[in-house]
């Protein structure tokens, strides 16, 4: 459509005036489906535009970090464990995985874990979510992840991603921040995006929105060029794709980090795949703190519970 820009303009522009959705379909002369279907592709072209209970509406985007959150750090050796979209009060969720995961970490003296966004599972406005999701409300959705979200002595580094914004687009409420609150060894670092040092050890969390590309490694080397020479991280962590990968580009060690969350009836039915495994990641500095090497190693988990499952 080659005036598909000028058409979403003027959709934007009726959602920001609160037009409805029978409105605008009437006053573009489009069906339902074409208005949804641009809606929905002006979402993951970055537009704070969504779908919320069958209307077009503009959504409040979330706060992005600015600052550096810096953790100081002066050791010649930092063990960091990686992990993504836990999508935690789905039905589907691996919470045997994390616990797994903190207490091998707990054993081998890792105390930074970072984890890059869709920490909840949300509540989107597709109808058939909620038979996907142990707890429909904000609140029970705090709750569950307040309550059983593996504790450590460390500290976990979080990015919200875009399913914990469905809250901010339905309710205006951080949900990553409002469990972060309420657990001294989580912290949050703002939404879809942010940077942090360890040391002198530059990382940038990152999660992403819209498709996959047909290559794992595309998305994340794309988003690297997006980043200004002087500000390429020396760790980039990605999420969202639910896919692993890990590139070296330039001076910087790209993961594309997977999910912990078994495939859902929705991935099935788009053919996404749900490939579950965490970057466990060394690093040696110099006697400077400088880095001397970074080494990534993936561990990957298939179907088969690794403890007793609590609470189901
Ligand atoms: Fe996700």
């Amino acid at each position: 459509m080659d005036n598909r820009k000028e058409i979403c303009e003027r959709i934007y522009k009726m959602a920001k005036r609160k037009v409805s959705f029978s409105d605008i379909c009437r006053k573009m002369e489009l069906k339902d489906y074409e208005v949804a279907g641009l809606v929905s592709i002006m979402n993951q072209e970055g537009y704070n535009i969504d779908f919320v209970d069958g209307e077009v509406v503009i959504f409040k985007m979330p706060p992005k970090a600015e600052e550096i959150y810096t953790v100081p750090y002066d050791l010649e050796h930092l063990k960091l464990l990686l992990i993504s979209d836990t999508h935690l009060a789905s039905k589907y969720d691996r919470l045997d995985i994390l616990r797994y995961l903190y207490d091998k970490a707990e054993q081998n003296g890792v105390k930074h874990i970072l984890h890059s966004g869709d920490f909840t599972d949300g509540r989107s406005n597709r109808p058939e979510h909620i038979y996907e999701l142990k707890e429909l409300s904000l609140e029970g959705q705090v709750d569950y992840c307040v309550k059983n979200y593996p504790h450590f002595s460390g500290q976990t580094y979080v990015i919200g991603g875009n399913h914990d914004y469905w809250w901010s687009k339905s309710a205006g409420s951080d949900i990553v921040k409002m469990i972060a609150n309420q657990r001294d060894d989580i912290t949050y670092l703002g939404s879809d995006v942010a940077d942090m040092r360890i040391g002198k050890l530059k990382i940038r969390l990152f999660h992403g929105s819209g498709a996959n590309a047909y290559a794992v490694s595309h998305k994340i080397q794309k988003y690297l060029d997006t980043i200004p020479p002087k500000e390429k991280p020396d760790i980039l962590q990605m999420g969202h794709i639910h896919q692993s990968c890990y590139v070296k580009v330039g001076d910087t060690h790209c993961f594309q980090t997977s999910c912990l969350e078994d495939q859902t009836p929705y991935c099935r039915s788009k053919g996404l795949p749900n490939d579950k495994s965490c970057w466990w990641v060394d690093i040696d500095f110099d006697k400077r703190g400088n880095i001397h090497s970074i080494t990534p190693k993936l561990e990957n988990f298939g179907e088969k519970r690794l403890v007793k499952k609590r609470g189901r």
